[in-house]
């Protein structure tokens, strides 16, 4: 793609009502969660699976792109191009996620980066020719009194500068994303000012790589005390901090942010992203969802590995993703969960 393009992809991935499904996860992250419901863990339910969500009929109405993985699309490649074609079908954009295992900061090893810079430029050329018109990459922060460091938000900075202007040099919009994680007692104020400092070392670092705001979406966490800390559902304080902290940092010319639910329940996200909109109304920027766990939690409940309930199942994720597009709008109301 070229600017001009990659731009209007950005775009439509955050267009109003609409956000994105991420699906990324490999077999080792997916398995566990199979064999918690009680679902066999072997590549012909990986694909089932994942041909079941890139086939719900409808579902463009709410979601712009999938995320697949990379172990996702070599099964495409083998199996003739099911995924890809079912998106396609319902105009959904495929992307991909592309980093690796975390490895430890050298020189202070209770941090990690996301591996597989390295490669990057590699695969996603491969992804790119095969039909993928934009990418994630997540870089993963812990808090701690001690953590991050300054060291940590610089290199994690770059590297995910890097990878933005290598996706952008291949025409691929990027999503850049951090992702602080929930575990820990901290209060709020403590993950606000760990997202501020992200973005803060972030937006130079794009401009130092010469990536062009304007094509690509950022997907932060929304901000939450830590999960041990009693006041982790407190709705209120959630829309207002991250509000006011993307109003703060993120520049106007980014096209649209799109969240992680970071291990929030399905509703509780919703119910925080509808909370976020109506807190920033007049943003600059259109706030929605790139949920993972939010959005298919339901659908592999539903599913349970059995071919006679997919249906079931597709319906489960249409039913999120249509609430989720009223809470981008900000007209969610929860009361609306028993009526699909
Ligand atoms: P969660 O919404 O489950 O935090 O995941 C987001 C994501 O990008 C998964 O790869």
């Amino acid at each position: 793609m070229e600017g001009c393009d990659m731009r209007n992809a950005a775009k439509r991935l955050v267009a109003p009502g609409k956000g994105i499904l991420a699906i990324d996860d490999n077999a080792d992250v997916v398995f566990p969660r199979f064999a918690e419901l009680g679902i066999e863990q072997t590549g012909d339910m990986l694909k089932n699976y994942w041909s079941m969500v890139t086939s719900v009929e409808g579902l463009s109405e709410f979601v712009s792109g999938v995320i697949l993985s990379e172990d996702a699309i070599a099964m495409d490649m083998q199996h003739g191009k099911s995924f890809l074609q079912g998106l396609a079908a319902e105009g959904i954009a495929a992307g991909v996620g592309l980093d690796q295992a975390d490895i430890a900061l050298p020189s202070s090893e209770a941090e990690k980066v996301a591996g597989g810079l390295d490669t990057l430029e590699k695969r996603l050329t491969a992804h790119a020719a095969y039909g993928v018109h934009f990418a994630k990459w997540c870089m993963p922060v812990r808090i701690t009194e001690a953590l991050p460091t300054d060291f940590g938000y610089q290199v994690n900075a770059i590297q995910l500068a890097r990878y933005a202007a290598i996706a952008q040099s291949l025409g691929i919009v990027p999503i850049v994303e951090f992702d602080i994680v929930t575990e820990g007692d901290h209060p709020i104020e403590r993950c606000t000012e760990v997202t501020g400092r992200m973005l803060e070392a972030i937006f130079p670092a794009l401009h130092t790589q010469r990536v062009d705001l304007a094509a690509i979406v950022l997907k932060p966490n929304m901000v939450t005390a830590g999960r041990g800390n009693a006041h982790f559902r407190n709705i209120e304080a959630i829309s207002r901090q991250t509000v006011s902290v993307l109003r703060r940092f993120v520049p106007a010319d980014v096209p649209g942010i799109a969240f992680l639910s970071g291990g929030q329940s399905p509703t509780e996200s919703t119910a925080n992203l509808n909370a976020i909109n109506m807190a920033g109304r007049d943003a600059p920027w259109p706030m929605t969802f790139c949920f993972g766990r939010a959005l298919q939690d339901p659908a592999q409940s539903a599913w349970q590995g059995q071919a006679s309930r997919r249906k079931d199942a597709q319906r489960a994720l249409m039913h999120r993703a249509k609430m989720n597009s009223l809470a981008q709008r900000a007209i969610y109301d929860p009361a609306l969960e028993n009526q699909d």
